[in-house]
């Protein structure tokens, strides 16, 4: 894959997929193609905007015409596809635009990569379409049990890309990633929220006990493991990306808390989301034979973090002040008992 065509790449695991592109001197061209939703944001790329070798197009995965003729134009060998709708809890309040990108734009996606003979479609994918995993680990094996509208839109996109090999011979791969973290994440997730939260001495909303478990992955890891199976992984394979960061959401509370040196006593236990996952758990051991392992341990992973976000306040505070705001107020103002004017000051 030399001129890659990266979807959803104005996003947080998007964006830094690819930095780490423009940081080789291997690929000729990476051209992001992104719809901007909320999620999108052009300031995410400002430094690879800067390299020659980069283009963004400013469209849906869903337009077949626009895909079509940017894979043409560009000359494109490989597609990499992030591009979703990503919340578990915009996915509860409004699930449409979930089934839109997530299943009926990765459909256009293949289709568009079929017609054009594209050499590898690799589709990233999430842990959560194996459902909640009480003990154990999932393996790529395991059937998927998808149980928030997220996840079952994620399920049903990555299925289809896995049919689509069987079916037409197309060279695809899957990564089904644990919950990632780092820079340009948008500040809706529990951990980017939370040291928004703490910065500004806000409350930290902690669904339910605070006991479910997620493996929390540094950003940069996951995207060379989505690297490395672009360039290693079989075709028609599937392959985990999970690091054994076992944590639950107290203790990530705490965590950012700590190093942010504010008290324990922002942290506001609140009503739980709808059919919350309990927990999540990947064993990797099929990409860590591909010779991937994470380099962050948990203590960095949010060290690093929290230092970003601190450092970037020029970033994340434009997007708390938008639309944001309204989602904030909406998600979190009963739970909170905030008037609006407090969930915009948030
Ligand atoms: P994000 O929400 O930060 O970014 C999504 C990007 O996709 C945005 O730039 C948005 O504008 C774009 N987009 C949305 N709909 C589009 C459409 N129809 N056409 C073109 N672009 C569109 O998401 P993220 O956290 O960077 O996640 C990227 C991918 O990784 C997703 O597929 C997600 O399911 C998967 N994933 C995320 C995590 C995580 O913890 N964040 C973990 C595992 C897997
Ligand atoms: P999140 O970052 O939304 O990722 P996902 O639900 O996709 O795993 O949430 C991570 C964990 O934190 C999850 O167990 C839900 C919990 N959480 C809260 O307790 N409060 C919050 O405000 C959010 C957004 C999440």
């Amino acid at each position: 894959m030399r001129r890659i065509l990266v979807t959803g790449g104005a996003g947080f695991i998007g964006s830094n997929y690819v930095r780490l592109l423009l940081d080789d001197p291997t690929p000729e061209r990476v051209v992001v193609l992104d719809k901007l939703t909320y999620a999108g944001n052009p300031a995410n790329l400002v430094g690879p905007g800067t390299d020659p070798r980069f283009r963004f197009v400013h469209a849906d995965i869903a337009d077949e015409a626009a895909v079509r003729q940017v894979l043409i134009d560009e000359g494109i060998d490989g597609i990499v596809n992030f591009a979703a709708e990503t919340h578990v809890d915009r996915s509860v309040l409004e699930p449409a635009a979930f089934i839109t990108t997530n299943v009926n734009g990765v459909y256009v996606l293949l289709e568009a990569a079929r017609a054009l003979n594209i050499p590898r479609f690799v589709h990233v994918s999430t842990d959560e379409v194996y459902g909640a995993v009480l003990i154990g680990q999932s393996s790529e094996r395991d059937p998927l049990a998808p149980r928030s509208p997220y996840a079952a839109a994620k399920a049903s996109g990555d299925l289809m890309v896995l049919a689509y090999h069987v079916t037409y011979g197309m060279n695809v791969g899957v990564t089904r990633g644990a919950n990632t973290i780092g820079p340009y994440q948008y500040p809706e997730k529990a951990t980017p929220l939370f040291i928004t939260n703490a910065i500004d001495n806000q409350p930290l909303p902690v669904y339910g006990d605070g006991r479910a478990l997620r493996d929390y992955l540094y950003v940069e890891d996951h995207c060379r493991a989505i690297q490395l199976v672009c360039e290693r992984g079989g075709p028609g394979e599937v392959y985990n990306v999970g690091c054994d960061h076992e944590v639950d959401t107290l203790t990530l509370a705490d965590a950012i808390l700590g190093h942010l040196d504010r008290p324990k006593s922002l942290i506001r236990m609140v009503e739980d989301r709808p059919g919350h996952d309990r927990r999540y758990s990947v064993t990797a051991e099929k990409l860590r034979s591909l010779g991937w392992s994470p380099r962050y341990d948990f203590a960095e992973t949010i060290k690093q973090t929290v230092a970003w976000y601190s450092g970037n306040e020029a970033w994340w505070r434009p997007i708390r002040s938008g639309e944001f705001a309204e989602f904030y107020h909406r998600l979190y103002g009963n739970r909170l008992g905030l008037t609006q004017a407090s969930a915009q000051s948030a």
